[in-house]
């Protein structure tokens, strides 16, 4: 019963680990007193390359791996029969790898945890508050008219601010949207950042989420209590960040909440404070952490999919086409259309699959448990490789190419634990089906008044900064049809 990286073995609940197949004997790059394979891990291009790296290392030590970046040990799986099993393992209250520089801030400033942060109980408390708004397809397809009222004046936007059919930083624009369709959502506001004169806190607001993102990364590979006691650059950058966000996201919150006192008692913040069991000081914490997720993530998959479909006309045009059979023209699309758009769908997992936005995500063991071949201890940080899994060969075919096709003809014989952009389990993301549909109502409204072009076929690479970002502006334009 030697160890081996390849062969993934499901193990029965009561079956008792071969003595060898320890933690220690799960294989990995060679790891340095103190640095563990930080050097290397530098060398192969640093944090931005991280999510390359990992790929690296899971064609040459295998399916499960360990690793060391300074003080932080992970071991990381790119796995569907591991991801499977972990899955089935899942306790009540699953943790994510503990986000201290995040804690710290909170901490500080006597502020609560949200849903990204908090565990056990606590979490659950507050998932279960949000659980039914966020998930519930039925509680989702009603924001079909909010999330089109936004898209109206980002495709005016876009007419706007088209020069030979470029956009300057179209990424900025997707986040100027994701970010006034969220508050939309949850403080009934429109922001009105799509307007030429844009109210400076949203755009303060949306570079602080991005500041706050680059900043945390440094956080977690060197101790966090140092940049604090030092008052370092990155900590002094991250608490500004931080004070913007939670400023920010209170007064609206307070607005809202006065409005709702005055008898507004429609939308989302009221009914989710009817009776509600957080304390204001919750409400604060949880609001702000849903409008963190929903801004950069939302856009960066968008600006993901608008380039697959540049550089692949025939799936656009097969999309046009389908677009064009079930929303009427004149018709403002809208999600009972979406029901019927299998290709459109297939056409937003596909982009997912090859740019995942978020690369990994985490699980902290809350016990000790046996995972393929290996017994691992309670504590133990696992990384679900996201990025690896979708990309591997074994689970897709031509894996490097854009087939939409392929979630449409072979979909039995994908294995859903190879495609996971929004997690696992009962801590997957909470705003995926708010995601889906905004981006998908974008598809239909963009692709059907533009055909999106690529200026030119020069590779575009990923760089990690909290999101997978490409490493230049994306070279697409948008020609009116
Ligand atoms: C968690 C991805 C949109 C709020 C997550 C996780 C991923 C993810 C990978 C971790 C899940 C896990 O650990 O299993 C994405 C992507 C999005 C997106 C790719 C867009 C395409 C949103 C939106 C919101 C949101 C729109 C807000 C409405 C959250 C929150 C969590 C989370 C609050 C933590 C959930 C918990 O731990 O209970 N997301 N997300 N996300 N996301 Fe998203």
């Amino acid at each position: 019963c030697k160890p081996t990286s390849s062969v993934c073995v499901l193990d029965s609940k009561d079956a008792a680990p071969c003595p060898e197949h320890t933690f220690q004997s799960i294989p990995g790059p060679k790891n340095w007193p103190l640095l563990g394979n930080l050097i290397d891990i530098l060398r192969r291009g640093g944090l931005e390359k991280q999510h390359q790296t990992v790929m690296d290392y899971h064609k040459k030590f295998g399916k499960i791996f360990r690793m060391k970046m300074g003080s932080f040990e992970s071991v990381n799986i790119g796995a569907p029969c591991l991801l499977e099993a972990l899955y089935r393992k899942e306790g009540n209250y699953p943790q994510r790898l503990e986000i201290k520089p995040w804690k710290a801030y909170r901490d500080m400033r006597d502020e609560a945890y949200g849903l990204l942060i908090l565990e056990g109980k606590d979490w659950q408390r507050v998932r279960s508050t949000f659980q039914q708004k966020f998930m519930k397809p039925t509680e989702v397809v009603k924001l079909d008219g909010k999330i089109n009222e936004v898209l109206a004046d980002f495709l005016n936007r876009i007419g706007d601010v088209r020069v030979n059919g470029k956009i300057n930083d179209l990424y900025f624009e997707l986040n100027k949207w994701s970010f006034e369709t969220i508050c939309y959502v949850l403080y009934d506001k429109r922001f009105g950042i799509l307007q030429e004169n844009a109210n400076e806190e949203a755009t303060d607001f949306i570079t602080a989420i991005k500041t706050m993102m680059n900043m945390f990364g440094k956080m977690m590979v060197t101790p966090v209590s140092l940049h604090k006691s030092l008052n370092t650059k990155t900590w002094q950058n991250h608490t500004a960040a931080w004070d913007c966000i939670f400023n920010t996201a209170k007064i609206y919150i307070d607005k809202k909440l006065k409005r709702h006192s005055n008898g507004e008692t429609n939308g989302f913040l009221s009914d989710i404070y009817h009776n509600c069991p957080l304390t204001k000081k919750e409400m604060y914490a949880a609001i702000a952490e849903l409008q963190i997720g929903g801004v950069e993530t939302t856009a960066n998959s968008a600006l993901w999919v608008i380039f697959n479909l540049s550089r692949n006309p025939h799936a656009q045009d097969k999309l046009l086409k389908e677009i064009r059979e079930v929303v009427p023209p004149g018709q403002v699309p809208c999600a009972e259309h979406i029901k019927n758009m299998p290709y459109l769908k297939a056409c937003l997992k596909e982009s997912m699959r090859l740019s995942p936005s978020i690369p990994f995500t985490s699980r902290t063991l809350d016990r000790d448990t046996v995972l393929g071949e290996y017994s691992l201890p309670k504590g133990t940080v696992l990384m679900i490789n996201t990025q690896a899994l979708g990309s591997n060969e074994e689970y897709f075919d031509n894996g490097k190419q854009f087939i939409p096709e392929r979630w449409l003809e072979n979909k039995s014989s994908i294995n859903p634990f190879a495609h996971v952009p929004f997690g696992i389990g009962k801590r997957m993301c909470i705003g995926r089906r708010l995601a889906e549909l905004q981006i998908q109502l974008a598809l239909c409204w963009l692709v059907r008044d533009y055909k999106i072009v690529a200026t030119d076929y020069e590779p575009v690479e990923a760089i990690h900064t909290g999101t997978l970002v490409p490493n230049r502006e994306l070279p697409v334009a948008f020609i009116c049809r």
